[in-house]
């Protein structure tokens, strides 16, 4: 069968011609950003988080190459909302976009969520940065606000709204079921664990925030656990993120149950052509298979 056809996924409702997705905040600072991925092959993409106001970040350094992969404290820069909304209109992308919102509480949320649904094909609620006070994973480690939250946008917007979710907890499936019982339409795992560098010859932290969040290979294996594990404890699609790097890492993202995967860091690694490459491996790997995508999904359960 062709490329195409052979890597055609729906989730949640949405039609993408192949499973990868720009992760957020990688390439996803502008629209134009966007379309350059969306061109390179993936089959959606991730906006940088977008919050109520404008943000400046944190002081850089921001990030730091670390063993098998990045630190990184961006704390959320971003024009905000109304502004990148604005900017998304005059855009027309050949991917399903995923529009990644932050805020302090479900008001917020509500109101970042309805300025932005006119331009996205789907929502990500960032509910796991790592490095942003009262923000991120300080909202998603508690399963009643999770709910809220999600319950609150859900109830908002007429489009698919994704929960992704923090590994920085103790049972990640119990943050997982909150986002479900509140009616998400999926969730997403995973983001970055907390991290911390220091260097020896000033004998300070290298960080401007001192830590930030870890990403890259190091973290592959965690993000394949939590998928497994959320594949067991929930019915909603599951988009896995984490140190995909090769064609090897994707499929076992999708056997642990994803449903499609996101990439991030890898571009700091391949470039840009990451999209096509994987997409190929994936493609030769279902071919000399003879196995449909769908089939792969959650394949690794039946063990
Ligand atoms: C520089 C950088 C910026 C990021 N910014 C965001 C962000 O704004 N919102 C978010 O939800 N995740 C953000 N992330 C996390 C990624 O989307 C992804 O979940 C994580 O990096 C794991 O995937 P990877 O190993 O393929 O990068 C960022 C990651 C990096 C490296």
């Amino acid at each position: 069968m062709a490329e195409k056809k052979l890597l055609e996924v729906e989730l949640a409702g949405l039609k993408m011609a192949n499973p990868l997705i720009l992760a957020s905040g990688i390439m996803g600072t502008t629209p134009g950003g966007l379309n350059r991925v969306a061109r390179e092959g993936a089959g959606g993409v991730t906006t940088k988080s977008l919050g109520p106001e404008p943000r400046e970040g944190h002081p850089a350094p921001n990030v730091v190459k670390v063993t098998a992969g990045y630190l990184n404290a961006m704390g959320l820069p971003n024009p905000g909302v109304e502004e990148f909304a604005s900017e998304l209109k005059e855009v027309e992308l050949e991917a399903a976009v995923f529009g990644s919102i932050f805020a302090h509480n479900d008001d917020e949320f509500r109101r970042v969520a309805r300025v932005l649904e006119p331009t996205v094909d789907a929502l990500e609620l960032n509910l796991s940065c790592p490095h942003a006070e009262s923000l991120g994973a300080a909202i998603g480690a508690r399963p009643p606000l999770v709910e809220e939250i999600v319950s609150a946008v859900v109830r908002e917007v007429n489009i698919p709204v994704f929960a992704k979710l923090t590994p920085n907890v103790s049972d990640i499936t119990e943050i997982g079921r909150a986002a479900e019982l509140a009616g998400a339409d999926g969730v997403v795992a995973i983001n970055t664990l907390p991290g911390m560098s220091i260097d020896v010859g000033t004998r300070r932290p290298i960080l401007g925030n001192k830590s930030g969040g870890l990403s890259g290979p190091a973290i592959h294996p965690v993000a394949v656990k939590s998928v497994y594990d959320l594949y067991e404890a929930l019915s909603i699609p599951i988009i896995g993120a984490g140190g995909i790097e090769s064609g090897e890492d994707l499929v076992e993202t999708l056997l642990a149950g994803a449903n499609a995967c996101q990439v991030g860091t890898a571009i700091a690694d391949t470039g840009m052509s990451v999209f096509r490459e994987l997409n190929s491996w994936l493609a030769d790997y279902l071919d000399s298979h003879q196995m449909g995508l769908s089939e792969l999904i959650g394949a690794a359960h039946d063990y």
